[in-house]
């Protein structure tokens, strides 16, 4: 029995067309190999046709054999170019996925930040710093001494009274204001002296919108010959401009037993003067109680509660807020 080589060329196109569809619609470089495995392999479906080629007419074998060729070479083009394009739609698809869009929306980590307390007294310490003070600490428990005595407290004076004080099982206090820095630092250095202390304190007052048992006070001191109620008053003049910026200030008399003459500063703020420290030049009983002599030196000091000028800086209502860790109202600054 012969075959008719129209019949073969017949298969060998539709091994073509077969191969070509498939080729098409293979997705994956793996499903490719498969497929050329499949169609140009040795076990193939070409070689089967070869096979037949037998029963040909010798007349027809060149022909037939020119054309198993040519659709060898079309699936292979085929193949090749499914293969580039796979490959170029892989890459593509991994570049898009590891792209960075920078237009995405962050992704929001809460950070920590400095507390209102905290920002103001560093403030106020750098407004010092660039006027050549130091800033000086002391101790939160402190000796009846240092903290009543040596400013120049007199035991019975009701100025005592005044600063309602928490007091130790052991006889010591908890500091009722920072002036007791002021004796440390005057007892272990001598005069001229520039001091900025920040720093908490105690007392025992009942606690409202204004008033808390635990705050803080800043006190600025400086010793030297020659200084004047004048100097004080330039000096705090300069401080709460750079703080508040252009404010009217007004001294009151006053007193403290630590300074005479003593004052209260008030600032006119939104329309009403607003009390925001006491100074005062240092009393002479003062500089002789660390050892200084009077008729050398002179000096002036003043303090104010930190919670006050972050209260009016801030606009805040109640000062127990600043103690209340609520994030919602710390994270506002
Ligand atoms: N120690 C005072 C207080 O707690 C504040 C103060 C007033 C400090 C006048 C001073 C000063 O150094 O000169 O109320």
């Amino acid at each position: 029995m012969t075959v008719q080589s129209t019949e073969l060329e017949a298969q060998l196109e539709a091994i073509r067309l077969e191969a070509q569809q498939a080729l098409i619609e293979a997705s994956s470089l793996d499903q490719l190999e498969q497929l050329r495995v499949k169609y140009l392999g040795k076990k193939g479906p070409i070689p089967l046709v070869l096979g037949g080629m037998g029963k040909l007419d010798p007349s027809d074998r060149p022909r037939i054999g020119a054309r198993a060729n040519e659709v060898k070479e079309a699936i292979q083009s085929e193949l090749d170019q499914r293969r580039t394009a796979l490959q170029y739609a892989k890459l593509q698809a991994q570049l898009e996925s590891e792209t960075l869009d920078v237009s995405m929306p962050g992704v929001y980590r809460s950070q920590g930040r400095i507390h209102p307390l905290n920002t103001i007294m560093d403030r106020v310490n750098d407004i010092f710093v660039g006027l050549g003070y130091t800033v000086a600490e002391g101790p939160e428990m402190e000796t009846d001494h240092y903290n009543f005595e040596a400013l120049n407290f007199l035991p019975d004076h009701p100025a005592r009274d005044m600063q309602d004080t928490l007091f130790l099982p052991d006889g010591n206090i908890l500091r009722t204001h920072t002036s007791s820095v002021q004796i440390r630092y005057m007892e272990a250095n001598e005069p001229p002296i520039r001091i900025i202390i920040p720093g908490r304190c105690y007392r025992r007052d009942t606690v409202d919108a204004t008033h808390t048992a635990v705050f803080h006070q800043i006190e600025f001191l400086a010793i030297d010959e020659g200084l004047t109620f004048t100097d004080m008053k330039g000096t705090v003049r300069l401080f709460l401009e750079q703080l508040f910026g252009e404010v009217a200030i007004r001294m009151r008399p006053s007193f403290f037993p630590f300074t005479e003459p003593s004052a209260e500063v008030d600032m006119e703020w939104k329309g009403r003067w607003l009390e925001i420290m006491g100074c005062g030049m240092v009393d002479p009983n003062v500089l002789k109680a660390v050892g200084y002599d009077p008729e050398v030196y002179t000096g002036f000091a003043g303090g104010m509660g930190v919670e006050r000028l972050a209260a009016v800086l801030y606009q805040i209502d109640d000062i127990r807020r600043f103690y209340t860790s609520d994030s919602r109202f710390l994270e506002q600054f």
